[in-house]
């Protein structure tokens, strides 16, 4: 069904051109429960995550009419499809069971007539009890030697989710094991890490679901060598885990590993932090971290199926952003974290977003009629303010932006701390309300925001924060009537790379290809250099 075909959709859009005519001052000073009606608190034992949606050009009418475009799309059968293991990604005939990972024992899930929970349990009971033993010392390397580091090999999915919780968790516990990150196959960024690791006691994780990722087997064998040289090519598969649906490739390609990690083809990459993709991180921080990760992302799967539509956090998110995107035609959206610690959440939600919504047909192949995902793109705060706020503030396109926040800082330094979550918010108010002043130095306001503050950064909250967003895009894939779960468009370049390489070890070989290809490949080969 096309949305914009329906009634819902056209009352939506009436909706939109109304509230264009009013400011969020006007929204405001009409409504003296507008906070309490937009705000949405998720707990998590004692953590607490909020989700203040009142800065968003929306008032009661509007919510009702997107919630109307929600019904008609479909959104919570959808859903309870996807939680019950429907085939949902019908390109790549799968279900989308991310959720699975992060569900009770008891809960039933059948995909091919097979319960998956039990499955699941056994390779979390897996993963936790591997990584405990490398962290007691009980699995060492070839030498005998402890683990001090860990090289979590992988890209995309099988970096960018890794690397958040690192770094996230990092902030309030040091790693018993030192995690590094290699992902591009620039050589430059694993010789870095490699320079910073003793090959006798680093451990590797080849992270890839498919593993076929150009980037991460090379990556993997310039580490494999790296370690052969040191303690010999006998035992050098003591230092090397493989996390993926096809353990069995490694082998086949160069690459032995002692040790293996299985996934589920119905386990996208990047909806796979919940999986044992996330190894390097229990070894960092424990099993204990992992487990409560994992209670945090069930407490807003839980939110998520039970919740009504007009108090459902990811609904409301995911609803918005149609708002913005596709109603009222913002084409980016920005993501900014008051919180070093979350610096790598937008890039994180970037793959998660655009790769899995940056769309042009709908599940039936044909052309979408609305405006799929925006361009989503961020970093940190306060930095954010003194490079690209500006024009935020005073551009001419009006760019939504998710403001995200701790209350709790792990450090000593509440009074930096206070200031820091002071500029969150005053930024949003200086959004949302502007100021009147001689030209140059007056901000329009009127421009939308989300607020999302935790309560502290820990395993609960980071995990219901993650999944937040994932469902968030779940319910855009929804309404857009487009396949989330799948990713045609990264195929080509890939096929392509492999044929440009072709030519740039045969140079002679470019016949056929176009002439500015053809010729930036002479011209790199005249100047690359030869070893
Ligand atoms: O090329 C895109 C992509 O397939 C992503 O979807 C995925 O997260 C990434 O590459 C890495 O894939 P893999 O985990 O199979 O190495």
């Amino acid at each position: 069904m096309d949305i914009t075909t329906t009634p819902a959709w056209s009352a939506a859009l009436d909706s939109a051109a109304a509230i264009s005519q009013t400011t969020l001052k006007d929204l405001f000073d009409g409504d003296s429960s507008r906070t309490e009606t937009l705000s949405v608190e998720v707990l998590v034992g004692k953590d607490a995550l909020l989700v203040d949606f009142s800065k968003q050009n929306i008032d009661k009418n509007s919510l009702q009419k997107l919630i109307a475009v929600a019904e008609q799309a479909g959104v919570e059968r959808k859903r309870n499809d996807m939680f019950a293991g429907v085939i949902i990604n019908g390109t790549e005939n799968q279900p989308a069971l991310h959720t699975a990972l992060r569900a009770p024992l008891e809960t039933s899930i059948n995909v091919d007539g097979v319960d998956v929970m039990k499955e699941v349990h056994r390779v979390r009971t897996l993963v936790n009890d591997f990584a405990e033993s490398v962290r007691s010392g009980s699995v060492t390397g070839a030498t005998g030697k402890k683990f001090q580091s860990v090289i979590n090999v992988g890209i995309g999915g099988s970096d960018l989710g890794p690397t958040l919780v690192h770094e996230a968790l990092s902030s309030s516990t040091t790693p018993a094991v030192r995690a590094h990150f290699v992902s591009n196959i620039d050589p430059t960024d694993v010789r870095a890490v490699l320079q910073n690791c003793d090959p006798e006691t680093t451990f590797v994780v080849l992270c890839s679901k498919s593993f076929s990722t150009a980037e991460t087997l090379s990556n993997g064998r310039i580490i494999a060598q790296w370690i052969s040289d040191a303690v010999g090519s006998k035992n050098a598969s003591k230092h090397f885990a493989v996390v993926s649906v096809f353990p069995e490739k490694a082998a086949s390609a160069g690459l032995s590993a002692d040790y293996a990690f299985p996934m589920w083809s119905w386990v996208g990459g990047r909806y796979s932090i919940s999986s044992a993709v996330n190894l390097v991180n229990v070894i960092a921080f424990g099993s204990n971290a992992f487990d409560n990760m994992l209670v945090g992302m069930r407490a807003m799967d839980e939110h998520f199926m039970t919740e009504p539509l007009h108090r459902n956090a990811p609904v409301l998110m995911g609803l918005l952003n149609i708002w913005n995107r596709s109603l009222l035609g913002r084409e980016t959206r920005a993501m900014i974290a008051y919180s070093t610690a979350l610096k790598s959440f937008a890039s994180y939600v970037q793959q998660l977003e655009m790769e899995s919504n940056g769309k042009r047909v709908t599940v039936d192949g044909q052309p979408v009629s609305l405006p799929t995902s925006p361009i989503v793109w961020g970093g940190v705060g306060t930095n954010a303010q003194h490079a690209y706020m500006q024009l935020l503030h005073q551009g001419t396109s009006v760019v939504p932006a998710d403001f995200i926040g701790v209350a709790a800082t792990p450090t000593r330094d509440t009074e930096a701390h206070d200031v820091l979550v002071a500029n969150l918010f005053a930024q949003t108010q200086a959004l949302a309300f502007g100021n009147s002043a001689e030209p140059h130095r007056t901000l329009p306001g009127n421009r939308p925001s989300t607020t999302l503050m935790l309560s502290s950064l820990t395993p609960h909250t980071l995990g219901a924060l993650i999944a937040l967003y994932e469902h968030s895009v779940f319910v855009q894939g929804c309404v857009f009537g487009i396949n989330s779960f799948d990713q045609w468009g990264v195929e080509l370049g890939k096929k392509l790379a492999a044929e440009v390489s072709a030519q740039i070890s045969a140079p002679s070989q470019t016949g056929g290809t176009d002439a500015s290809t053809a010729n930036l490949v002479q011209w790199y080969n005249k100047h690359r250099s030869n070893t």
